[in-house]
């Protein structure tokens, strides 16, 4: 089979990082088309990313025939259209979490999916993808810490990125601070236990960046989950981190506890100066999970070329969804809110 030819939609934050990673460091792909609404971006994606062909209309994009497969960073509210669209013309699809934003528009998207079996869906959980969690996970199901009991994640992205964040909520629906930053810690919670989400209560502050109010997006929230069989979900997600980006995750079994990233560090550097001892922390996403990213693109890439489906499904992006609108919700009316199965 030759190398599969991919179309992106969205080259904004995340979508740069993912057409340079299509066109430049997964084997077996050809980054052919690219869609945005910005000129700037088709530009960049003819000069710097060398792509044959940019579109300014999706439509038009999904019925390329010389395209195997679709790839979505979009706005996250346009996930769902999008990707019935591409399905239904015969494309395999990647999309960005969430794979959306109303359960209804998820559920519809998903008997979309299951109608094309023979074509690769995938979701972009890539955390799943990277090593340190991979190995975590394996230590989980090799039963090195007994039966899980809590999972405590945090989530908190730069404050230095709060000016961009404004102008994307304002911009675009992001779903807020559950759907847009815990999802990835709600998945993560749903991986390592096996469990779903039957109950959650969520709790949330502005209180740095009042701005926050206007575009109703939270600066700091905070979640508990409890699983199915009583194992708890401890949740702290933001958007106000002064040292960079800051990724962490526990787990506590029977017996014994890890850690993944305690301290997000960069690298293994350590500085002595008149700070004191310092170590450099990851900045932001592209940095922290420049791998993951290459390595979540090469899986669907390989998927294609392999006929099967990716671990990371549909199915797991409405669970998700739906945890992370309960949590909204939770936040919003100031109750305990239960998940119905
Ligand atoms: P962004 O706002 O920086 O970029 C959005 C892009 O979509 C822009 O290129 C814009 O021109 C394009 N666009 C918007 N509407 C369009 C339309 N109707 N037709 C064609 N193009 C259109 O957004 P960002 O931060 O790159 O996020 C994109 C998605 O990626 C979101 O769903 C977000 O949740 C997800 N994301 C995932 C991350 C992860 O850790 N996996 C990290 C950051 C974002």
């Amino acid at each position: 089979m030759s190398n599969i030819k991919v179309g992106i939609i969205g080259l904004g934050r995340l979508g740069k990082v993912h057409a340079g990673n299509l066109a430049f460091r997964v084997p077996n792909c050809e980054l052919y088309a690219a869609c945005s609404m910005v000129e700037a971006e088709l530009e960049y994606a003819k000069k710097e990313l060398g792509v044959t062909k940019t579109y300014a209309n999706y439509d038009e994009m999904v019925k390329d025939p010389e395209l195997d497969a679709i790839f979505i960073v979009s706005p996250s509210g346009l996930h769902c259209e999008q990707i019935q669209k591409a399905m239904e013309n015969g494309k395999h699809v990647f999309s960005e979490k969430p794979i959306g934003l109303d359960v209804a528009e998820i559920e519809k998207t998903m008997a979309v999916i299951d109608a094309h079996p023979e074509q690769i869906f995938m979701l972009g959980f890539m955390r799943r993808y990277d090593a340190d969690y991979q190995y975590a996970k394996e230590m989980v199901e090799k039963g090195e810490l007994g039966e899980l009991t809590v999972v405590r994640c945090y989530g908190i992205d730069p404050s230095d990125g709060m000016e961009s964040f404004v102008k994307f909520a304002g911009a675009s629906n992001s779903g807020g601070l559950f759907a847009d930053m815990s999802i990835h810690d709600i998945d993560l919670v749903r991986w390592f236990t096996n469990q779903e989400v039957k109950k959650v209560w969520a709790l949330g502050k502005n209180a740095a960046y009042k701005q926050l109010d206007e575009v109703g997006e939270l600066e700091t929230g905070a979640a508990m989950l409890q699983m199915a069989d009583k194992t708890m979900g401890i949740l702290v997600a933001g958007r106000n981190c002064h040292h960079g980006y800051h990724v962490e995750t526990e787990l506590i079994g029977t017996k014994g506890m890890l850690r993944i990233a305690q301290v997000p560090e960069k690298n293994l550097v350590t500085i002595m100066n008149e700070h004191g001892v310092v170590r450099p922390t990851s900045q932001n996403f592209p940095e922290r999970f420049s791998q993951a990213f290459v390595n979540e693109t090469a899986e669907f890439i390989n998927c294609i070329k392999e006929k099967r489906q990716p671990g990371v499904n549909a199915n797991d992006g409405l669970q998700s969804t739906k945890v992370a609108i309960a949590c909204q919700k939770s936040y919003e009316e100031d109750e305990l809110v239960s998940l119905s199965d």
